[in-house]
């Protein structure tokens, strides 16, 4: 069923502003929207990209308690660090609101006015806790007290955080108040409630006949939700954050933060393009897409539908391709036990490398499974994808125009099959990428771009221009065009996915902008067209720098302050002179062999810059013998000889050894004369 839509609006869930945002996030819903609205901007549609921070609800007003500010102070505060990430890795929002606006205020007050008018809500009233202390009625997480079922005497209303059972308030045992630590009471209490039972059948229509298109774990959960019976779902709270209840009587009730959220969408349209903001919800014509995680589903399937139906006039999501959960080395990912990436961080220690944390997280999207991320994979995949396969390609395809035609695009002579059969094999790639953006399948996609990449190795492999050179110059031009229109294809089949890099790529080419029925042109680039000096795209990540992020990581777990870090007692004071008897030298590793039979002994091979000799190092395990070898370390050359299982060791290398025995080599940051004076 595929209809012939005139524009898109694309949305992505709106973060809670209680806390920055990590590669969990980003990997579940904003690199998959932001890479498919880049796509659809390319093809020359038009495409509204909505977010923005959600700032309303209950974990916020604890948070703002715990830290004794308000939560407005809260939300401004990470509002603002996560505007930036996204900004930061190129998550290209038409616009990045937030749920306090007085636009927001404004239309999700009147979206609950008008269901409220026409009687779609159910009044009704429930005994709830209140505490007397604090003149205030307790949200679910607001309340302590023991489990039912484990004991723990610190389980939450709604849940208890040591066995993982759901919980209502009321089955807690001894229940306290979180806010005055008091005995709450049962007060009567009045709200408004979304009869969802009376739209299960429409609702099963929908989704179960009329969206079997929808991807099976968000079909999935429908189904079984749908299966088990809608319950009226309560749309306000009693809080004092939050949206106030547009009607008489209720004071001190705010419209419960899933109610008002999602509207948020309509009102950040709203604000984005005043005049135009009913074509985009309102109209048949539009494709309606919602890019969520997996907790978000019955939100945007199930109550939002319902909301928009019962208000009447909006057109109601046309798929809603959630995702899984992504965790991060082996372990879910946990902002209170900082389990996670944060993409502030990353940027800090990674910079100007968004695009490969964007392609990482494409290639491992959580799109159909949970899904890992390790700092292992990350490195692999840069290394081994981005810098040896789309890096090589593209810098060898550059730097031999450059060497062989002054960096001017070579005329292309008579195409033989091969040839011929390469340029023709970009349109199917293309195709391929298409169909898989088309669908929701983003890692076939990018690994489809990146394809192209492959194929221009290949090409370049078995057409060798740099033996060619030395025989038949013509045919090199033919190569390099062919390589060169290749490079430019991808500058288009992969923007969606790494824009900064073809970006970059564009300004080497000196190509301007180019579209999405640009790809597959295997003329893209003119002859004679003069080429910029290249910079490597990418390049290579070391091991050290990923075990400084896995140290960091594992650091969070032992739960160890990092600030206090154990330091061995000091020693007594020697004299200058016995300093100077030790004789410190910068000396180079040639060689690193493990000395058999033994867990600690590593072998060393070294130039003293004085003589060639073999030094006995307690290392191994801590480094790879291939890592050591070129390396310069500091040796104590004048320690006697010593023969260590039968393996005369003349000196010492030295290590830094950190309070978990941890060692580090000693290395002079730049390079020098072997046999170089330490002192
Ligand atoms: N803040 C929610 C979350 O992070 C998502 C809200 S999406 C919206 O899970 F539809 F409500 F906006
Ligand atoms: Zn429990």
């Amino acid at each position: 069923m595929s209809k012939n839509y005139k524009r898109h609006l694309i949305t992505a869930a709106l973060p809670y502003a209680n806390g920055p945002v990590h590669i969990g996030h980003l990997a579940g819903v904003y690199v998959p929207a932001d890479i498919y609205v880049r796509y659809l901007r390319l093809k020359g549609e038009d495409a509204v990209f909505i977010c923005g921070s959600d700032e309303h609800g209950v974990p916020i007003t604890i948070k703002a308690r715990h830290e004794k500010v308000s939560p407005k102070d809260i939300v401004d505060k990470y509002h603002t660090i996560i505007k930036k990430s996204f900004e930061d890795f190129g998550i290209s929002f038409s616009i990045y609101s937030r749920t306090t606006s007085p636009m927001h205020y404004q239309t999700a007050s009147d979206f609950f006015k008008t269901l409220y008018e026409r009687g779609e809500f159910n009044e009704s009233t429930t005994s709830q806790y209140y505490d007397e202390e604090v003149g205030q009625f307790l949200a679910d997480r607001y309340i302590t007290g023991t489990c039912p079922r484990c004991g723990n005497d610190s389980a939450y209303g709604d849940q208890c955080e040591q066995c993982g059972t759901s919980l209502n308030a009321t089955d807690l045992i001894n229940p306290r108040s979180a806010l005055s630590g008091s005995k709450p009471v049962m007060k009567e209490t009045l709200h408004w409630f979304l009869p969802l039972d009376k739209h299960e059948k429409d609702l099963r229509t929908w989704i179960l006949e009329e969206n079997k298109d929808w991807k099976p774990n968000v079909y999935g959960q429908c189904k079984s939700w749908l299966d088990s019976g809608l319950q009226p779902r309560a749309v306000s709270r009693d809080l004092d954050w939050g949206i106030p209840v547009p009607v008489k009587g209720a004071k001190g009730k705010v419209l419960y933060v899933w109610f008002d959220a999602p509207i948020g969408y309509i009102s950040a349209t709203r604000e984005l393009l005043p005049e135009d903001w009913e074509k985009y919800w309102k109209s048949e014509e539009t494709k309606l897409i919602h890019f969520i995680g997996k907790d978000n589903i019955v939100f945007h399937c199930i109550i939002f539908p319902v909301m928009l139906k019962v208000h009447g006039e909006y057109i109601l999501p046309d798929n809603v391709p959630a995702n899984e959960f992504l965790n991060l080395e082996g372990d879910k990912i946990s902002t209170s036990r900082n389990w996670a990436v944060w993409l502030h961080e990353y940027l800090e220690e990674f910079k100007d490398k968004q695009d490969v944390l964007r392609y990482v997280l494409c290639a491992t999207m959580p799109e159909t499974k949970d899904n890992d991320f390790t700092w292992k994979d990350f490195q692999a995949r840069n290394n081994n994808e981005l810098v040896a396969i789309l890096g090589n390609f593209v810098n060898r395809t550059l730097v031999l125009t450059h060497k062989y035609f002054d960096g001017r695009i070579p005329e292309r002579g008579v195409l033989n099959e091969y040839d011929k059969q390469t340029l023709e094999d970009i349109g199917k790639l293309k195709q391929a990428v298409e169909d898989n953006l088309e669908n929701f399948r983003f890692r076939d996609a990018l690994k489809a771009g990146m394809d192209l990449a492959r194929l221009g190795n290949k090409y370049l492999a078995d057409t060798e221009p740099w033996k060619l050179i030395k025989t038949d110059q013509e045919r090199v031009k033919t190569v390099l065009h062919i390589s060169l229109q290749i490079t430019a294809n991808l500058t288009v089949m992969l923007e969606p996915f790494l824009p900064f890099t073809t970006a970059k790529l564009a300004g080497y080419l000196n190509l301007g902008k180019l579209g999405w029925h640009d790809a597959g042109n295997t003329a893209l680039l003119k002859s004679g067209g003069i080429l910029k000096e290249p910079k490597l795209l990418f390049e290579k990540i070391e091991d050290d720098i990923i075990e400084k992020q896995l140290q960091k990581l594992h650091k969070t777990r032992e739960n160890k302050p990092v600030s206090e870090p154990v330091v061995t007692p000091p020693k007594s004071d020697i004299s200058y002179s016995d300093f100077l008897k030790m004789d410190i030298r910068i000396a180079t590793v040639l060689e690193a062999l493990r000395v058999p039979k033994t867990d600690k002994l590593m072998q060393l091979r070294i130039n003293t810059g004085m003589d060639e000799r073999t030094v006995i190092s307690g290392i191994t395990g801590y480094f790879k013998p291939e890592d050591l070898v070129g390396k310069q370390v500091c040796l104590l050359a004048n320690l006697e000889p010593r023969v260590i299982k039968g393996i005369s060791s003349h000196g010492m290398i030295l290590l830094a050894e950190d309070a978990d025995g941890r060692l580090i080599l000693v290395t002079p940051t730049e390079r020098v004369t072997n046999g170089s004076e330490v002192k």
